[in-house]
């Protein structure tokens, strides 16, 4: 990967920047300590197991064109309507993702300018609500993130939030009893989506009720961008959703960021000039280039990403329910996302869990489960995986099961885990290389930035 990978290697490329040779006598204090958190950072990442499932790695491609001076300028407006000048570059770059983002996901308009999914949800919102307005979205024990809510960013636009009810069966959204609140409530616009999310929510069902009120149906595909690329995930447009808003960085392996994706062209305006001036002033340029090379990615290599994501995930959690965890939904075959949910009341909690984990290596969320009291947050019941990082450096079925025996060594044998974090390390050791992208030499690639190591990555 073209960040940093050792000390050594990275405070040599960092003296040859600064025209120095010893770091220790020109420099304050606190750049040595500054390099050494991030490379003791990146040291523990890449020695990890990261399960996390809204994070992921961005190809060594990605990442080389994201270093680009495009960090540093301003952009304010649309491609070849700025308010600003030299950024006859970034107009291409701009309207390149524009193309291949609406190629990869079979629609006519795409917002690339949120800078996260949090933006991207609150751009959407205001343009399809007044403050007052009346918003129904999927229950928080179904997965809803906290921007859908009163406690986040639907609640800081002053719009009113009404919560669909809950089956505790299907682990989803209860189609009959939901209908009937939106045809109550008929409020200007509906959200499905979530964050703990291993089904898919009912958007045909739900979206069938909302445009018989007048609604406007909003899929928040933050965590399965990279699924529904992939052709892995129901297609939003095809279930009825009319605006998608979504991170470009969790199964979508991109930049952090944001995106917005319509086939409606007056909500598309409305929400293009929420998003400027409203939301996003600089819309960080240098996601851009990084983003467009993720597209085309995803296009030529998304399917069986996607498909090994789902492969992984599934066998993961068939491991983990025979080394004796109690894998959420069993009786829906676990999982049909990246995410795999495990009840861990039994193993310590969830905050205990994470925990020793963390201990050995293996990076998770301690995540509410849809039976626990909101306010246990802290110490929930359950621990949350997504295996799309692992997946995107090579990791399969079979190195899964292996994860598996690292969880039951840790949280039911109760061993030390510095004895099991060995492991870990050896088993993240084989996996070290993005998959899934372009096989090219960078060292032949010039440096996009013109700083002498960048062009060495
Ligand atoms: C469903 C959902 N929507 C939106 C977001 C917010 O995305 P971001 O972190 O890019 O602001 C998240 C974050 O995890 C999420 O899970």
């Amino acid at each position: 990967m073209p960040c940093l990978e050792g000390k050594d290697r990275f405070i040599l490329r960092l003296s040859l920047y600064l025209g120095a040779s010893s770091m220790a006598s020109v420099f304050p204090q606190e750049l040595g300590r500054v390099i050494d958190l991030t490379v003791e950072h990146n040291t523990l990442r890449r020695s990890s197991l990261n399960l996390i499932p809204s994070e992921n790695v961005m190809s060594p491609l990605a990442e080389a064109v994201y270093m680009c001076d495009m960090m540093h300028r301003y952009a304010e407006g649309r491609p070849r309507k700025r308010l600003y000048q030299g950024l006859r570059y970034v107009d291409e770059v701009e309207e390149l993702v524009m193309d291949l983002m609406s190629r990869l996901f079979r629609v006519k308009y795409v917002e690339p300018r949120p800078i996260s999914g949090t933006i991207a949800n609150a751009a959407t919102f205001r343009a399809l609500s007044q403050p007052g307005g009346k918003a129904v979205v999927a229950p928080v024990q179904a997965g809803a993130h906290v921007s859908h809510t009163r406690f986040g960013t639907l609640g800081a636009l002053g719009i009113e939030h009404i919560e669909m009810p809950f089956d505790m069966e299907s682990i989803n959204i209860d189609v009959d009893r939901a209908r009937k609140v939106i045809e109550e409530v008929r409020p200007s616009f509906i959200v499905m989506g979530g964050s703990m999310y291993i089904f898919p929510h009912p958007i045909k069902e739900i979206a069938e009720t909302a445009h018989s009120v007048g609604s406007v149906v909003v899929y928040d595909a933050a965590h399965v961008l990279g699924l529904i690329a992939g052709r892995r995930w129901r297609d939003p447009f095809e279930a009825g959703a009319d605006v998608v808003t979504a991170s470009t960085h969790k199964t979508f392996p991109g930049p952090q960021g944001g995106v917005i994706l319509t086939n409606n062209e007056s909500i598309y305006k409305s929400i293009a000039r929420t998003i400027f001036p409203w939301f996003v002033s600089n819309h960080h340029l240098h996601r851009l280039p990084a983003t467009a090379v993720t597209a085309l990615e995803m296009i030529h290599f998304g399917e069986s990403y996607a498909d090994q994501i789902v492969r992984n995930s599934r066998a993961f959690a068939e491991a983990l329910a025979s080394e004796g965890f109690k894998v959420l939904g069993e009786h829906l075959g676990y999982t049909r996302s990246h995410q795999v949910v495990i009840d861990v009341r039994n193993n310590g909690g969830g905050a205990k869990a994470a925990q020793l984990l963390e201990e050995a290596n293996i990076i998770v969320n301690k995540n509410l489960l849809p039976y626990d009291p909101p306010g246990a947050v802290r110490d929930p019941s359950g621990i949350r995986t997504g295996v799309q990082e692992m997946t995107r450096l090579g990791m399969k079925e079979d190195d899964f099961r292996e994860v598996a025996t690292l969880f039951r060594m840790i949280l039911i044998e109760g061993r030390d885990p510095a004895e099991v974090r060995k492991k870990a390390i050896d088993l993240r050791s084989r996996f070290t290389s993005v998959r899934y992208t372009f096989e090219i030499d960078l060292s032949s690639v010039p440096s996009p930035y013109g700083i002498p190591f960048l062009s060495k990555i």
